[in-house]
């Protein structure tokens, strides 16, 4: 079910819908782009990326940033969840379709 949110991925441009329970990282593949990933867990910090607008929650309880990293706005899209629409900056990607 489409919780109505969107993401929006920058530089590319693209919007993709943001279904309920959806991770940032599920929402872009499901819409055919594909983020840098590797554990999908929140550890290994392979997905990061910035938020430039919107607000996330995660998934997990200890996602693997610092605050500091937090607080510039860095987030790890495999485990986290869009509490509003979200701006997403990440340059590294595939465009599957
Ligand atoms: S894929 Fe490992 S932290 Fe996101």
């Amino acid at each position: 079910m489409s919780t109505g949110r969107t993401l929006r991925i920058e530089p590319l441009g693209r919007t993709v819908a943001v279904a309920e329970g959806q991770t940032l990282l599920e929402a872009a593949q499901a819409g055919g782009l594909r983020l840098r990933s590797s554990c999908r867990n929140g550890t290994c910090r392979e997905c990061i990326a910035r938020v430039a607008s919107g607000s996330v929650r995660y998934r997990v309880e200890w996602p693997g940033l610092s605050l500091d990293e937090k607080l510039e706005g860095l987030t790890l899209p495999c485990v986290a969840l869009a509490e509003s629409d979200v701006v997403l900056v990440q340059p590294r990607l595939d465009v599957l379709g």
